[in-house]
């Protein structure tokens, strides 16, 4: 048995951030990307994740007042040339960046752990829709997601949030190549009654 999304998943890729294209999605695909990301496995209706979509002329605002203040505030030198050229384009690599905060509740009945995955959850879903409109993206955290400064400008609280994944969004250049993947007898069993 098969389906589309069987299909899909089977053969779906990361395009890894440097090789995408800062072209932007459109906004119905941002809806829709989004409406998925939001439809994920949540134990019992917690809704502990915010999403912020960082687009358009933003990604530069993002650059210049969060990452590389963030980036200067951290370095205990003059950051080089170099450094600022990266740092000052980090959320530009890509035509749009969709970040996820995991906010656990606590207490809660619900462990923290579960709350987290369920964020990891809303990533993938994310990241796996739009690939399969056919956009290049991919999941990564990289050092903003564990800034607080970055945190709190996402608006999280950085004693408690955390950043699960920047999903960056734009258009292939080329198919990406195939990487390696786990080897099932490595990492499958089948359990089986003694
Ligand atoms: C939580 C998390 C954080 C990640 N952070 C990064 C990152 O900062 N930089 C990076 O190159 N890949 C990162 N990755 C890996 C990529 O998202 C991805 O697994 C890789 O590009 C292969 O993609 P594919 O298996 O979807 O084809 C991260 C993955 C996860 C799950």
């Amino acid at each position: 048995m098969t389906s589309d999304v069987v299909q899909f998943l089977q053969k779906r890729r990361s395009v890894a951030t440097k090789k995408i294209l800062p072209q932007a999605p459109t906004d119905d695909d941002i809806e829709t990307i989004i409406a998925c990301g939001l439809r994920v496995p949540d134990h019992a209706n917690v809704q502990p994740w915010k999403i912020v979509v960082i687009q358009g002329d933003f990604r530069k605002a993002f650059d210049d007042e969060v990452i590389l203040k963030a980036a200067e505030a951290t370095s205990s030198a003059p950051l080089s040339d170099e450094i600022k050229q990266i740092e000052s384009t980090r959320m530009q690599r890509s035509g749009a960046v969709i970040a996820v905060l995991s906010s656990v509740i606590e207490p809660h009945k619900i462990p923290v752990w579960e709350q987290q995955l369920s964020a990891g959850a809303v990533c993938c879903h994310l990241l796996i829709a739009a690939q399969s409109l056919d956009y290049a993206a991919q999941w990564i955290t990289e050092w903003p997601a564990y800034n607080a400064d970055v945190i709190a400008a996402l608006g999280g609280n950085p004693a408690s949030d955390k950043v699960a994944g920047f999903i960056h969004i734009g258009k292939k250049q080329a198919e990406p190549d195939e990487r390696k993947r786990p080897l099932k007898q490595e990492k499958v069993e089948y359990w089986k009654a003694k």
